[in-house]
């Protein structure tokens, strides 16, 4: 579904991907694990097309999409949650998942699966996004990604500063998501005990390249993995 050689991102200078191949199949959840600052955001980014691609290509369902416009992207089908959730504070959640639907077609757009895997979402939906927990801003942020019912679905740090029993809740959705709504996911994680359980294939980028990558049942195994990764866990 996705294959993406040699790419190379950069912010003015500095390098922040260095020449990144990984490959995404149809129906998998693969995910990317890595310390701060090891490139994962800015690769999802690429993929998008929020940050350009200097060297590589990125096929997509076989069609170039290293140079299109994000929105283009997100037409053809991939979609983000983007690490942060970025969700609008002032805005309702009603509002918040109105914005993932990049044809504006407010009527038509179908919310039915997003409230069946989030019923939070549902019950709140004329609340403004600043008055949600933690947990339902990452919710929202999931939902107004699958409203452009994306066939492959990046996730952010979904995880990230939520409590323990709410990122085993998120990580179930995820599953949920990619067995009953037909949806691929690129799983980026520095909780990468979690992500790998998830996953079927993970990649581990140091330093914006690609050391490592495989079964995610043999990354867990793997002592190096396991020594910078998954000690403590
Ligand atoms: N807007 C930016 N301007 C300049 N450098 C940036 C910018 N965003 C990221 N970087 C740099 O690019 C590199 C990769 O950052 P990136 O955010 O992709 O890492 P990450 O793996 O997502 O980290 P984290 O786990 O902290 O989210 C880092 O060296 C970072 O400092
Ligand atoms: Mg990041």
């Amino acid at each position: 579904m996705l294959i993406a050689k040699n790419i190379s991102s950069y912010y003015g200078n500095i390098q922040a991907l260095d020449n990144i191949s990984i490959e995404v199949n149809k129906g998998e959840i693969v995910s990317i694990i890595g310390s701060n600052g090891a490139g994962k955001s800015t690769l999802l980014m690429t993929l998008c097309g929020i940050v350009p691609a200097k060297t590589g290509s990125i096929i997509f369902n076989d069609t170039e999409i290293s140079t299109l416009p994000t929105h283009e992207i997100i037409r053809m089908g991939v979609s983000q949650s983007p690490e942060g959730r970025r969700i609008f504070p002032k805005l309702t959640v009603y509002e918040n998942l109105l914005i993932g639907d990049p044809l504006k077609r407010e009527k038509d757009i179908n919310l039915e699966f997003i409230f069946e895997i989030f019923p939070r979402l549902k019950e709140r939906i004329n609340q403004r996004g600043g008055t949600l927990s933690g947990g339902e801003q990452q919710m929202l942020s999931i939902g107004r990604a699958l409203v452009s019912q994306p066939s492959l679905l990046l996730l952010d740090e979904p995880s990230l500063g939520l409590a323990p029993i709410i990122v085993k809740q998120i990580f179930e959705t995820i599953k949920r998501i990619n067995k009953e709504n037909d949806t691929t996911i690129l799983l980026v994680e520095q909780n990468a005990f979690g992500a790998l359980k998830l996953s079927d294939r993970g990649y581990v980028l140091v330093n914006g390249k690609v050391t490592i990558s495989g079964e995610s049942k043999q990354l867990l195994e793997n002592p190096e993995i396991k020594k910078a990764y998954l000690e403590g866990v």
